[in-house]
């Protein structure tokens, strides 16, 4: 395999959705129309939609005709056991509690053990994460390595936590600290990985201050395709032992399915305590549904079941993470300022660096994703200022990195299309000069990336 540089996708195409061209002057149109936030886009008027690699994947011949075996029947449907056996085949844990997606195995976890005067640490938490902690009044708390702070260090395990730190703050918390939580890859930190002997390190910290031991899976194979890459002595070790590694090292989880799952919607939590679980049955029950489906239809748990198969294949893996590089590596070699390593399901763009004529507070990372849009129909994700730059005390000040997204759905776009993306970011970059910086004329009081309005600021 290593006698040829082409990266071959490990499928062929069966079924194709069209994608419809478009003018720039149609794209200027639609970016007025949208307030020039492209979470307001019409999707048809995207050409690459790289938002998010969130339920955005192609599901396989194979998940299609799982799904023609889903038995909807209310309780104890034949689907829930093929989900389950599926799950703990990777994790077995001892409770697995199906949910409609991520977020909400999040909101029943943290509302048992959460609450005022609480705190969770983990390396990074994700957005909802840190909201649906934050939510039941108890604080949320990152550790994880300096390394991962700096967009351009160089580090295998950039995701990993800062055992140190996470020591002194177990110690200094003795009795808030309700589970300790990992994010596997560390994607508000760039997609990053983390290793193996840090996780037993983490594990060992846990032990000595008694304390619970939480994944947030949501992309562990490409985690453990990185431990198996670049983890001294892992390298011989099948994926799914890997995975079965980690998950011996947790008490529990929380996973979106819409990642590493394949599917396009679904997640599930898991658990060892009894009490625990019994405790979030009852809430999954108020809000989700039945503890057999869990806010899914039958056939989506099928979906997951079949996807969770095909996700620790190696021949995908490879492909995965060798075509995220390809696109990061074509950029870097055109002097595009990005996050380093590059991580396994996006590449983050450093628009900070870019557009140093634009401050913070004028949103590089905001002018960047529109030009991108407007010049070649690419839909990208501001994290920066616009996301992260707003506090609950009506305040506003720059985030720490001012990122743009791109996120590669799984299995959807080929090699042709990367081609393109990375000729129009070179385009954009080497305009860079001429971009010019926003102002909000309209935003909710929290979570304003979502739907804030805009309007571009003169040039001077
Ligand atoms: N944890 C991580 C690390 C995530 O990346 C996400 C979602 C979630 C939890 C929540 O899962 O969406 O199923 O409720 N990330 C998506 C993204 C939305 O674009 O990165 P969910």
């Amino acid at each position: 395999m290593d006698r040829w540089k082409t990266i071959v996708e490990p499928f062929r195409i069966h079924s194709v959705e069209p994608v419809r061209m478009t003018t720039v002057a149609e794209r200027s149109a639609a970016l007025e129309v949208a307030g020039y936030n492209l979470f307001n886009l019409h999707a048809d008027d995207v050409l690459i939609d790289l938002l998010t690699d969130s339920g955005t994947g192609a599901m396989s011949r194979d998940q299609w005709a799982a799904i023609q075996h889903g038995d909807e029947s209310y309780a104890g449907s034949p689907s829930w056991f093929r989900f389950l056996e599926s799950v703990q085949e990777l994790f077995p844990f001892k409770h697995v509690i199906p949910t409609h997606q991520g977020r909400a195995a999040e909101k029943i976890l943290f509302s048992v053990i959460g609450g005022p005067g609480k705190a969770i640490p983990n390396n990074t938490h994700f957005d909802t994460t840190r909201a649906n902690v934050e939510a039941t009044g108890a604080e949320a708390v990152d550790l994880v390595i300096p390394e991962g702070h700096d967009p351009a260090a160089i580090h295998p395990f950039k995701g990993n936590m800062d055992i140190a730190a996470l020591d002194a703050f177990l110690t200094s918390r003795a009795g808030d600290v309700t589970v300790v939580f990992v994010t596997i890859t560390n994607n508000s930190g760039g997609g990053q990985p983390v290793s193996l002997a840090n996780l037993h390190a983490i594990r060992e910290a846990c032990d000595r201050h008694g304390v619970p031991l939480f994944l947030d899976g949501c992309r562990f194979a490409e985690n453990a395709w990185f431990i198996k890459l670049r983890e001294p002595g892992q390298g011989e070790r099948s994926i799914p032992d890997i995975v079965r590694e980690i998950a011996s090292l947790a008490d529990g989880m929380t996973m979106s399915a819409k990642k590493d799952g394949l599917a396009n919607i679904g997640g599930w939590l898991a658990m060892n305590d009894d009490a625990l679980a019994e405790q979030c049955r009852n809430l999954l029950i108020l809000t989700e549904g039945f503890v057999t489906y869990g806010g899914l239809a039958g056939r989506d748990l099928e979906a997951i079941a079949q996807g969770l198969r095909e996700v620790v294949d190696e021949d995908y893996l490879r492909y995965r993470i060798q075509s995220t590089a390809y696109f990061g590596e074509a950029l870097a070699a055109a002097g595009v300022p990005l996050v380093q390593p590059f991580g396994g399901h996006a590449i983050y763009l450093d628009a900070r660096a870019l557009l140093p004529h634009i401050p913070p507070l004028e949103y590089p990372g905001q002018a960047l994703a529109v030009a991108l849009y407007r010049e070649g129909g690419i839909r990208g994700c501001e994290i920066g200022t616009v996301m992260f730059g707003q506090h609950p005390d009506g305040s506003e000040a720059p985030a720490a990195m001012d990122l743009v997204r791109l996120a590669i759905p799984r299995r959807t776009y080929t090699q042709s299309h990367i081609d393109y993306a990375i000729e129009v970011v070179q385009y954009v970059a080497e305009r860079a000069a001429e971009l010019r910086g926003f102002r909000i004329v309209q935003q909710p009081s929290a979570l304003r990336h979502f739907t804030a309005r805009f309007d571009l600021l003169e040039g001077s």
